[in-house]
């Protein structure tokens, strides 16, 4: 090893991390991390004087992107600043806008020092090195689709920081629907072997996690391959089975996964969720529209009944799974008409919460060259409309938990002082106002709730001791009982 990075492998750096975007970015960040933290860097929670900034950035909106040129506009001052202290602060673009705009940010914005796509990032250290040699003044770029995967390089994961962890399984998307970037942004479909899941959840259950969310762009097309028993591979698994699996690890005590898609729905996964008691009864299935003209032209490859199908045989396994979606209004071509239809599928399905786009055309994606581009004004009424519907379907769900005991993880300190605030089993955030002395002992624990209120986006309730409600004015008499 050269000697200079001898002498940076020793000093303490400051590295800031922001994250746009998905829940694999999130994860995509704390490897980031993990992989930088051997080179002396660790995590501060503000740009100005850091030794790294790195913008993990997303693609999937036009809006989303151009958040990341006005960020790198106000981080050229704190550069800047450093330069002027005689110090240097690396900056550096990951993520999706990355992977897509890897050349253009380099020309629009020379004061990015390194430029790396979701798929390289285990090679931070050789990139940093490349940076800081600075031969020929311009910025590194690596937006390689390298044949290795990313998860064979990576270190082990420190040590999660609270109950609630998330695990990448699959990455990548074959699926190419007409409006989306992230088949060109993540690459292809990929997934690790059971085995290693499996591995990394044991650890994360050592290490006090109680909750684990899979991860994936199409995280139900998850075909890992299977832990080998003796010396014959016994094939790969599909999500439900590595479910299955995970839900024997002692210590976990709720599984989720995210996102999926309706056509790879398939029985042995529908079967988990009636099955593994573990997997919590709440999933996110994006259907996008709720017309089959829009569907095939989206290039979604089901209908609208197929998908009412499906919900239909998951509630039939899980008699409260609560779902969510992801819808876009105003794709090219969209009609009044097939806006009604996707009215008519919200009434139809009762989604517990869903989130709703604007469409945005994507450079590089077919749909963004078609001519028949929905006006904006047009966009921004149905937007509203679906918004509506939705608020109400949801505020519906969260009323009726009223009066009942759900488990909630408590997983951080909530808004007010006072706090806490954890997911019940259908991912609804809930508040709860506990005596000062039990902060600290309640975080991180599974407890029984009773629920007192709700609102758009949360519940309010009250810790329960067998099953009855604790005030939380008063310290309760008896310690509340931790489920788990
Ligand atoms: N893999 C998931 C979605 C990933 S992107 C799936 O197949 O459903 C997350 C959401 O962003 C999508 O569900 C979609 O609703 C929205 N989205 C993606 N591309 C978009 C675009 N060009 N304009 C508006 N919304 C978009
Ligand atoms: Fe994008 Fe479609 Fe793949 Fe989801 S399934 S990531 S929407 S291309
Ligand atoms: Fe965005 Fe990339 Fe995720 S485009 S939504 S960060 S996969």
């Amino acid at each position: 090893m050269p000697k200079t990075e001898q002498v940076s492998a020793k000093a303490k750096k400051r590295l800031f991390i922001k994250t746009y975007g998905c829940q694999m970015n999130v994860y995509d960040s704390t490897r980031m991390a993990d992989v930088l933290a051997p080179l002396g860097y660790e995590a501060v929670d503000s740009p100005r004087g850091a030794d790294m900034v790195i913008l993990n950035t997303c693609h999937i909106r036009e809006k989303a992107s151009e958040k990341v040129f006005s960020e790198l506009g106000r981080l050229r001052a704190f550069k800047q600043e450093r330069a002027e202290e005689g110090e240097e602060m690396l900056l550096a673009v990951a993520g999706c806008v990355a992977q897509a705009e890897g050349e253009e940010i380099l020309r629009r914005a020379p004061q990015v020092d390194l430029v790396f796509g979701p798929q390289t990032y285990h090679r931070l250290p050789e990139l940093v090195a490349r940076t800081t040699r600075g031969a020929d003044g311009r910025g590194v770029l690596d937006i390689d689709f390298p044949a290795e995967s990313k998860f064979d390089h990576l270190p082990e994961e420190t040590a999660a920081s609270g109950p609630a962890a998330f695990v990448s399984v699959q990455e990548g998307c074959d699926k190419f629907c007409s409006f989306c970037v992230v088949p060109y942004t993540r690459g292809a479909e990929y997934s690790r072997p059971a085995a290693a899941v499996i591995a990394e959840a044991r650890r994360l259950a050592a290490a006090g996690v109680q909750e684990i969310t899979l991860l994936g762009q199409n995280v139900n097309a998850y075909h890992g391959e299977a832990p080998e028993s003796g010396t014959a591979k016994a094939g790969t698994w599909g999500l439900g089975r590595l479910i299955r699996a995970l839900g024997e690890i002692e210590g976990i005590t709720r599984l989720r996964y995210t996102t999926s898609h309706p056509r790879d729905m398939d029985d042995e996964l529908i079967a988990a969720h009636g099955d593994v008691e573990k997997l919590m009864p709440y999933l996110h299935l994006p259907v996008q529209s709720g017309s089959d003209r829009i569907l095939a032209a989206m290039n979604r490859r089901h209908s609208a009944a197929d998908y009412l199908k499906i919900m239909e045989r998951l509630r039939k396994a899980r008699p409260d799974l609560a779902l969510s979606s992801d819808f876009i209004v105003g794709f090219p071509g969209e009609s009044d008409a097939d806006f009604a239809d996707t009215l008519k599928l919200v009434n139809q399905a009762g989604f517990s919460q869903a989130y709703s786009f604007k469409y945005s055309p994507r450079p590089g994606t077919p749909a963004a060259v078609e001519e028949v581009q929905v006006a904006e004004a047009v966009k921004a009424e149905r937007l509203a409309g679906l918004q509506q519907l939705l608020g109400e379907h949801t505020i519906s769900f969260n009323a009726s938990c009223v009066g009942r005991d759900l488990p909630v993880l408590l997983e951080r300190p909530g808004r007010k002082p006072g706090q806490l605030v954890g997911r019940s089993p259908y991912m609804q955030a809930v508040y709860v106002s506990l005596p000062e002395v039990a902060l600290e002992r309640l975080t991180g624990a599974l407890m029984e709730v009773h629920i007192e209120a709700a609102y758009q986006n949360s519940l309010a309730g009250r810790l329960t001791v067998d099953g009855q409600a604790v005030d939380s004015a008063a310290q309760p008499a008896q310690p509340a009982r931790i489920i788990a």
